[in-house]
């Protein structure tokens, strides 16, 4: 089969592309490199083919999709901050080129789309763990955008038979997430602060709490999306089902790294959700999905994984 990733030079994309690879697909990267990095792809480079562009370039998505049996739509602004900071740009490329997307991928009659959603479409609610039949009440700009996203997605499938399924991913991390931005995700903040012997940054008192995901249980996932029948036009959660707070995440970091942490408190980041935890029954029950890796052994293989890549100057 031929796949089509989206986002594949970043952090999520290029371990699905490995994965896919080591399974003997054949695998086409669009990335425009503003997130991803070709280094993310040297180990499978020469039997990928790579397409630098952009999803909002409606011209590159379709010679991108010509070809494609699935598209694995991960490409997109990521982060909540900037996305209050400039919600413009996060619209243009998380609404408008996800439009992009389904636009060719229905004219190049792929058989599935499986799209990146997030679990920020929730908003706050009342009641954890998040369930999918709970109403969506994003509360940034990026969560809308991401909600947007799939109910396009499910739009196609209604009106030109387009086959889709979109996974709400909780907070991922691991090997390859960029740490260089202050919009990087936390973990990937933390492994770079505690590198470079910084105090870790905390936003907030630190008793917000996230379904950190290991990055292997989202690719298992993802390809299941690809894979199973029926579960084209619904929406899943990507999680693990538990939840931890950040001060947690220090504890234990503490335990891994064998020294006490020092952390400097910020105020609270505007758009921020206080609480996220995943219910994954559906996913269980229709894509056969089980986390693999819980939470503290993926933060222990993450820790190692950015120890070796660092190199003294740079990640
Ligand atoms: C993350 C993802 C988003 C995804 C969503 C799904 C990133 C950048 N964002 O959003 O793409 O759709 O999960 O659940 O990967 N924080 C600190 N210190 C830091 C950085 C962040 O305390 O140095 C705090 C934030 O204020 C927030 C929490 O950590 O309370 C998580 O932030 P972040 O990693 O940016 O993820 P989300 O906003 O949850």
């Amino acid at each position: 089969m031929r796949y089509l990733i989206t986002g594949g030079a970043g952090f999520i994309g290029s371990n699905i592309v490995d994965e896919l690879v080591r399974r003997g697909q054949q695998v086409a990267v669009l990335d425009d490199l503003s997130a991803g990095k070709e280094a993310n792809l040297e180990r499978v480079r020469s039997k990928i083919t790579l397409q630098v562009g952009s999803i909002t370039d409606l011209a590159a998505v379709e010679e991108a999709t010509r070809a494609a049996d699935y598209v694995i739509h991960l490409a997109a602004r990521t982060s909540v901050p900037k996305s209050v900071i400039d919600p413009l740009e996060t619209n243009r490329v998380n609404v408008d080129g996800t439009l992009n997307v389904l636009v060719a991928a229905r004219d190049a009659r792929v058989r599935r789309v499986v799209y990146a959603a997030s679990s920020s479409a929730y908003g706050e609610t009342a009641v954890l763990p998040k369930i999918e039949a709970m109403p969506a009440e994003p509360i940034s700009p990026y969560g809308v955008t991401k909600y947007v996203g799939e109910l396009y997605a499910q739009v196609f499938g209604r009106v030109y038979g387009l086959e889709n399924v979109s996974l709400r991913y909780f907070n991922v991390f691991g090997p390859r997430q960029d740490p260089t931005s202050q919009y990087s995700g936390v973990l990937s903040r933390f492994m770079l602060a505690l590198i470079q012997g910084m105090p870790l940054t905390i936003y907030g008192d630190g008793q917000q709490s996230r379904d950190f995901t290991y990055v292997e249980n989202v690719v298992d996932q993802t390809l299941r999306a690809c894979e199973a029948s029926g579960p084209s036009g619904k929406v899943f959660n990507g999680g693990t089902g538990a939840r931890i707070t950040l001060n947690q995440v220090v504890r234990l970091l503490e335990g891994i790294v064998g020294k006490k942490i020092s952390v400097t408190y910020e105020p609270p980041r505007s758009g921020d959700i206080r609480d996220s935890q995943a219910d994954i029954s559906l996913a269980q029950k229709v894509l056969g999905y089980s986390p693999r890796v819980m939470f503290e052994e993926g933060l222990r293989r993450t820790w190692e994984w950015y120890k070796g890549a660092y190199d003294g100057k740079s990640l």
